[in-house]
């Protein structure tokens, strides 16, 4: 039987207190609908339908690429009429799944048992026991703990409430018995919705069991209503990465204090200061150390290097042995060659550092190649931005640039050169000379400094 996916995400979300429709604020770096239209897709679905409404097309248009079916419901009528909206769309004979885009963290593993539960007897239902039952749904079971309905709270009687075992909303049932148990709903109820949970009873009368499955963690079914719930699962989603990573024996020196907001693959031995935040695609090589406060974005650290405190990193490839920081800024489309080092409070953008170079101190270099055991002097500038254009800088194995140096590009500097410190380079310089373009040192003896004004 193949799968369709029905997510509901059309509710308003008022207690966010924002602008933002509920469903696009950010966990980890990524909308709250799209974990969910992720683990979806991780589950093989043939078809994804969206049901949205408030907050109109910037939905839509914000996930505009992920593959799914995007169904406006223009009125929010109930969890039912939401899924009733859905149903034109599935194909005959799918096994259907329903999610909700404000339940983020649903784990994979757990949808794929209760879907393999929906197949083999019909009706799949994920439930949960809560110690504080208030506002959810109760699952009511009879003498024999077969499922027979589920009320919601604010229908339920006292006795009822009572009941710890509450409807996560997440179930799977075919799309024929679904259809057909859809169009018998009616809105006679306290809150007059169509509730979706109202099938529950129809299947039941019908001779369909329903069997539950739960969670191995409750914050896998936990809906965000407010910032503080999207904190709470940002924490633990969080927490559920860091420890991934130290089960594949990486050393984190606080698991509380390491935020992904994407992908991070690590090799053997790599260390992890305190406040370090991985954004996109980060790869780190064996034995990479990473000092505290630092960033990485999109990046590749080699095997060996050191990254050090208060550096960050952004779409930049690390060779290996490489060191970097602290406070070092790597930019865009930095490629640093294998024992490079680049010191304090340099700024590097799309440039090449050959093997064994050294940007030690207080520099900045962008446009640049530069290639193998060169030495950059402490204030060197290259001068790569005439207002208009970006311009090359490019320097050859084994130069020596004196400190304060400023290099207008475009230039080139010939291998074995040797540039005088404070110096303004504008021409090119060949290999194996010495260019140095500084003023001449005037001197007087015996000078007598300014005195302050007396009055
Ligand atoms: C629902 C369940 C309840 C369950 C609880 C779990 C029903 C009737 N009740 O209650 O048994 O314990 O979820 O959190 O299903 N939505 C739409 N369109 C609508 C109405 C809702 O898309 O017309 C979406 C909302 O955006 C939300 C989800 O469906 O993501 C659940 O709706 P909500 O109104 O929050 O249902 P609850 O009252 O919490
Ligand atoms: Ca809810």
């Amino acid at each position: 039987m193949g799968l369709s996916v029905v997510i509901l995400a059309a509710g308003q979300g008022t207690r966010m207190r924002s602008a933002l429709p509920k469903v696009l604020h950010q966990l980890a770096g990524k909308s709250l609908l799209e974990h969910v239209i992720c683990s979806a897709s991780e589950l093989g679905a043939e078809d994804i339908h969206v049901v949205y409404g408030h907050g109109g097309d910037a939905v839509p248009t914000t996930l505009a690429h992920c593959a799914v079916n995007w169904i406006k419901q223009h009125e929010q009528l109930g969890t039912g009429h939401a899924v009733s909206q859905a149903i034109p769309y599935v194909p005959a004979g799918r096994q259907v799944l329903i999610l909700y885009g404000d339940v983020p963290l649903t784990a994979v593993d757990t949808l794929k048992n209760l879907i393999e539960l929906g197949e083999k007897s019909g009706f799949g239902l994920l439930t949960i026991s809560l110690e504080d039952s208030t506002g959810y749904g109760r699952i009511v079971r009879d003498e024999s703990e077969k499922v027979v309905r589920i009320v919601e709270h604010k229908d339920a009687t006292d006795t009822e409430r009572l009941i710890k075992e509450v409807n996560t909303g997440i179930l799977t049932v075919s799309k024929e018995k679904l259809a057909q148990w859809l169009e018998r709903l009616d809105n006679n109820n306290s809150q007059g919705e169509y509730y979706l949970t109202d099938i529950i009873a129809m299947a039941v009368a019908d001779d369909v069991k329903i069997n539950t499955a739960s969670p191995e963690n409750e914050h896998e079914v936990l809906g965000v209503n407010n910032k503080r719930q999207l904190a709470e699962l940002e924490r633990a989603y969080q927490f559920e990465c860091a420890n991934k990573l130290m089960d594949i024996g990486v050393g984190l020196r606080d698991p509380a204090r390491l935020d992904i907001r994407g992908n991070v693959n690590c090799g053997r031995d790599v260390s992890i200061d305190i406040n370090v935040v991985f954004e996109g695609q980060v790869e780190i090589g064996d034995n990479v150390s990473i000092g505290p406060n630092c960033l990485v974005i999109n990046s590749k650290i080699g095997a060996d290097a050191k990254i050090f405190a208060n550096t960050i990193v952004e779409n930049a490839v690390i060779g290996k042995n490489c060191s970097v920081g602290p406070f070092a800024r790597i930019r865009p489309e930095t490629e640093l060659a294998e024992s490079s080092r680049i010191g304090n409070f340099v700024e590097i953008k799309k440039a090449k550092i050959g093997v064994g170079s050294k940007v030690n101190h207080l520099s900045y270099i962008g446009d640049s190649i530069i290639a193998k055991d060169v030495n950059i002097g402490a204030g060197t500038i290259t001068c790569n931005y005439d207002g208009a254009n970006k311009h090359l800088t490019e320097i050859g194995d084994d130069v020596f640039v004196g400190s304060g140096t400023q290099l207008v590009a475009p230039v080139k500097i010939g291998a074995g050169a040797t540039i005088g410190a404070g110096s303004t380079i504008t021409k090119e310089v060949a290999s194996g000379s010495l260019a140095l373009s500084r003023s001449k040192q005037m001197s007087k003896s015996g000078w007598n400094r300014p005195q302050k004004n007396k009055d």
